[in-house]
């Protein structure tokens, strides 16, 4: 089976707005059913779990009411101290409610609106044969590595370099296997499903993302996105 897991636990704390950014709304609607829309039209997905901070969990129940009533795809579950951790609930859904042999996760963004269901299904398609999938682009500016602040400690090429974004995908058992592997150190520096995978030399496969799958992650982003909308 195929599950999304549409990441949403977080606060927007760099966005500086009086509620967490997948509140608030762009064009139409919020940042959050922008996302669900997208994953609503990949048929291959079977659910599609939508997570929220602890505080906001009735608030996130009623958007997915207001904007998708009763649609029997989409739940909500409570997210965790770290994006992380939030994976790791949705993880938890998926195998206390499911006994699927090889279920696969979609990790999503949900400030990443204009994803493409085209790459939606890339990531399905390339995860199939690999440990976990990601969508890349490659970097624009040249990228300082800093590990003390105001010194320069590495410049590594930036023709090497490349985005990370999502939809990622990985297979939830391989996940579970490396995780219960992990020393209490690695799993506090886990960020993002990726990172798991690479500190046990796991699978991933790398395919080209797109420009338009940004982050909207400061308030410049909203207005970018807001004029993208339009020219649509
Ligand atoms: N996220 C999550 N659970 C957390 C923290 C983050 O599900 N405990 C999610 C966010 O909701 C977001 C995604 O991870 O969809 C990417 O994170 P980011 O853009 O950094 O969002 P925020 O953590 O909300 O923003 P900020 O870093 O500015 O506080």
């Amino acid at each position: 089976m195929i599950f999304a897991a549409i990441l949403a636990g977080g606060i927007g704390t760099r966005m500086g707005l009086d509620k967490p950014k997948q509140f608030e709304i762009v064009g139409d609607k919020p940042i959050l059913a922008h996302s669900i829309e997208k994953y609503l039209k990949v048929d291959e997905i079977d659910k599609i779990i939508v997570s929220s901070p602890k505080d906001y969990i009735k608030a996130t129940e009623k958007l997915v009411k207001d904007y998708f009533d009763k649609n029997e795809r989409i739940v909500v579950i409570e997210g965790g101290e770290t994006r992380n951790d939030t994976i790791l609930n949705s993880i938890r859904y998926v195998k206390t409610n499911y006994d699927d042999k090889d279920p696969i996760l979609i990790t999503h963004d949900a400030p990443r609106i204009f994803v493409s269901p085209e790459l939606i299904k890339k990531s399905i398609v390339n995860v199939k044969d690999h440990d976990a999938a990601s969508p890349v682009i490659p970097a624009i500016d040249v990228i300082f590595e800093s590990k003390e602040k105001g010194k320069l400690t590495d410049i590594p090429l930036r023709k090497n370099l490349v985005h990370s974004q999502t939809p990622q995908s990985f297979k939830i058992n391989k996940f579970i296997e490396i995780y219960k592997d992990l020393s209490a150190e690695e799993i506090s520096k886990l960020d993002e499903a990726m990172m798991l995978f690479f500190l046990r030399d796991g699978d991933i496969k790398l395919f080209e993302g797109e420009t338009t799958n940004f982050k909207i992650t400061r308030k410049i982003d909203l207005k970018i996105a807001e004029a993208h909308l339009k020219e649509k």
